[in-house]
């Protein structure tokens, strides 16, 4: 526990926070539990609690507290978390950063577009009843983002609501320089982390996959194998026009590099032969010329 409030930086804000409020804290819970037994219990229970000992209390995060006691309660006396707080969202996450504004994972929190949609902390993160240990999951995120949530029940999707990624693996949901607030600097390199394979280099590389894997895939669900944006061969006629294929006529020889070798064929399942779609290495062949059996065309 020290070892890890040491690590991030936290130790200075205990140590002061023990000199000014070491002697008022356990007081001033004991003025709080008259009415708010139950937070107070919860509040104990809590990832925060454990960590500060004595040295904080519920005014690290509510605020003062005199006009509140004084005048018996209500709502607008105090900063609260709760849906219809008094408080706006940005109000109620400043408390929060008094502590944790210095911490990594927070550096880009305004320019983010959580902060920037009015979404708070206590949006996302529970601090009452020792929940405080658990990250947000998927469904936290999932009651807001309801479009996201209806991709990821499609067909083809990565495994989020089967718990083998999550929404964090990709996303800073703190903020991030990029756009979609990602974890990495760009889609590709984001992409790269898992799936290393796709990373090349290639002998012979297919440049739609070095610029975007975006340009076929969709980032979270599709009624598409493979999470692709379209099946081929529409998914490549998007932009090989012309290419042999769909529309090339079999018998003919207008659109097909070599009609007589592939006139059975109506090149409608262009992976068939072109199955190496994110790169080749297979060398030129010198054989046949280096046409039909070329790593060149991706088709070994
Ligand atoms: C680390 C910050 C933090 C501390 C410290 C804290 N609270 Fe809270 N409190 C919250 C947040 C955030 C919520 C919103 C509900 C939640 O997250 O569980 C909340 C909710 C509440 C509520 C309203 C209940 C609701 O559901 O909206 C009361 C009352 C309350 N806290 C009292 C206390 C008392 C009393 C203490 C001290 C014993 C305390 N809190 C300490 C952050 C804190
Ligand atoms: C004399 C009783 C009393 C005491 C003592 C008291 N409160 Fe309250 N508190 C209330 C009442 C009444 C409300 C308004 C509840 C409502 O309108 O739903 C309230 C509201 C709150 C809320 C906002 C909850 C919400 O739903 O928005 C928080 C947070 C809170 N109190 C924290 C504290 C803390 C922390 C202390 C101790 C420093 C404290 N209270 C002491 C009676 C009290
Ligand atoms: C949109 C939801 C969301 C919001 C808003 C949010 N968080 Fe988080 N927070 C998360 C998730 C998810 C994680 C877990 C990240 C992970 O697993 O890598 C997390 C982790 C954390 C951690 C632990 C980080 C660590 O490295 O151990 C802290 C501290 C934290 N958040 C504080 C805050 C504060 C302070 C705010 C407001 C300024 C905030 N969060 C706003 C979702 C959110
Ligand atoms: C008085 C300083 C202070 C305030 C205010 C504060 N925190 Fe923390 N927070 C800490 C410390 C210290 C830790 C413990 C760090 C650790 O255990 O590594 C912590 C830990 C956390 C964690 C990580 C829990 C985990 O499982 O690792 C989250 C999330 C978090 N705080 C969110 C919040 C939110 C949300 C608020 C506002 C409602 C808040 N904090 C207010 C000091 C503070
Ligand atoms: C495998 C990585 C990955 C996972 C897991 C993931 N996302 Fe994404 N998400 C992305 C990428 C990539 C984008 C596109 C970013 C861009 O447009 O540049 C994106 C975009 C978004 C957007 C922006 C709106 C949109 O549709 O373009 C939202 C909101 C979003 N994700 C929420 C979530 C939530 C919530 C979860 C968890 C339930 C989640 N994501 C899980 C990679 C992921
Ligand atoms: C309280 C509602 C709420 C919760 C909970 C929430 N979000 Fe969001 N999120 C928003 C709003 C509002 C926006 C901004 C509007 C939009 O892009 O939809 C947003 C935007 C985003 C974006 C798009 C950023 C961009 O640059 O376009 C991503 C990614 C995202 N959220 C991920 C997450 C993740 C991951 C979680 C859970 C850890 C989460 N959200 C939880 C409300 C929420
Ligand atoms: C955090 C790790 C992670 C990241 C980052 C990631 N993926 Fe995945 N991806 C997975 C896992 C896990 C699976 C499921 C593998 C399985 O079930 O065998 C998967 C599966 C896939 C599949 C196959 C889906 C299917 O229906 O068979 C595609 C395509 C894919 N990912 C593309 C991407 C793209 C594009 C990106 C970048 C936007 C990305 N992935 C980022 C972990 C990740
Ligand atoms: C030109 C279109 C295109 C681009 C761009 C593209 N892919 Fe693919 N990807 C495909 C197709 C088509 C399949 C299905 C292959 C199959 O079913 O044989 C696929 C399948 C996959 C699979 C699942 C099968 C496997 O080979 O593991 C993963 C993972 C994947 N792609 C990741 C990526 C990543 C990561 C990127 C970016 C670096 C990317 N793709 C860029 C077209 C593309
Ligand atoms: C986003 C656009 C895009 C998509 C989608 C796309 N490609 Fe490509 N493809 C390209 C570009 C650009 C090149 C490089 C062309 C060049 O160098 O002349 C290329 C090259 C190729 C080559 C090598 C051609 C040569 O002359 O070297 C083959 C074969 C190929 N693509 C097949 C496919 C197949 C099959 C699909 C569908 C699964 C597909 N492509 C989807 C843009 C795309
Ligand atoms: C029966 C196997 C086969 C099928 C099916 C097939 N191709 Fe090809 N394709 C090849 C071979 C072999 C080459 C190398 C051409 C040569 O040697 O003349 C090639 C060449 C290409 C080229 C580069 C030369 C050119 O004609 O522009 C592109 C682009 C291409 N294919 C796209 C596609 C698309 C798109 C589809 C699906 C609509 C498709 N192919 C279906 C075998 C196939």
């Amino acid at each position: 526990m020290i070892n890890s409030i040491v690590r991030k930086g936290l130790l200075p804000v205990l140590a002061v926070g023990f000199l000014l409020l070491g002697q008022s804290a356990v007081a001033a819970e004991m003025k709080c539990k008259e009415c708010h037994e139950g937070q107070v219990t919860s509040f104990q229970g809590s990832h925060h609690a454990k960590s500060w000992g004595d040295s904080h209390s519920c005014e690290a995060c509510h605020g003062a507290t005199d006009a509140h006691i004084k005048a018996g309660g209500g709502k607008e006396t105090i900063i609260s978390f709760a849906k219809k707080s008094a408080q706006s969202a940005e109000a109620q996450s400043k408390q929060c950063l008094t502590c944790h504004a210095t911490m990594k994972a927070l550096q880009f929190w305004t320019m983010g577009k959580h902060k920037q949609n009015g979404v708070s902390c206590a949006s996302c993160h529970q601090t009452h009843g020792g929940k405080m240990a658990e990250k947000p999951k998927a469904e936290t995120c999932l009651a807001c983002h309801k479009d996201i949530k209806s991709q990821l029940n499609k067909s083809s999707h990565h495994p989020v609501i089967e718990g083998k990624v999550s929404c964090a693996d990709c996303h800073n949901p703190h903020g991030s320089p990029t756009h979609g607030m990602l974890k990495a600097d760009n889609v590709n390199q984001l992409c790269y982390k898992c799936h290393a394979d796709k990373r090349g280099p290639f002998l012979w590389e297919h440049s739609p996959v070095e610029e975007n894997c975006l340009a076929c895939h969709t980032p979270h669900g599709s009624q598409h194998a493979k999470l692709l944006t379209a099946r081929a061969p529409q998914l490549c006629e998007n932009c090989h026009s012309g290419a042999h294929g769909a529309g090339a006529n079999p018998d003919g020889n207008q659109a097909f590099g070599k009609p007589t070798r592939f006139k059975q064929v109506f090149g409608r399942a262009c992976l068939n032969c072109h199955n190496h779609i994110h790169g080749s290495m297979a060398p030129h062949d010198a054989q046949n010329n280096g046409e039909y059996t070329s790593g060149k065309y991706l088709v070994r």
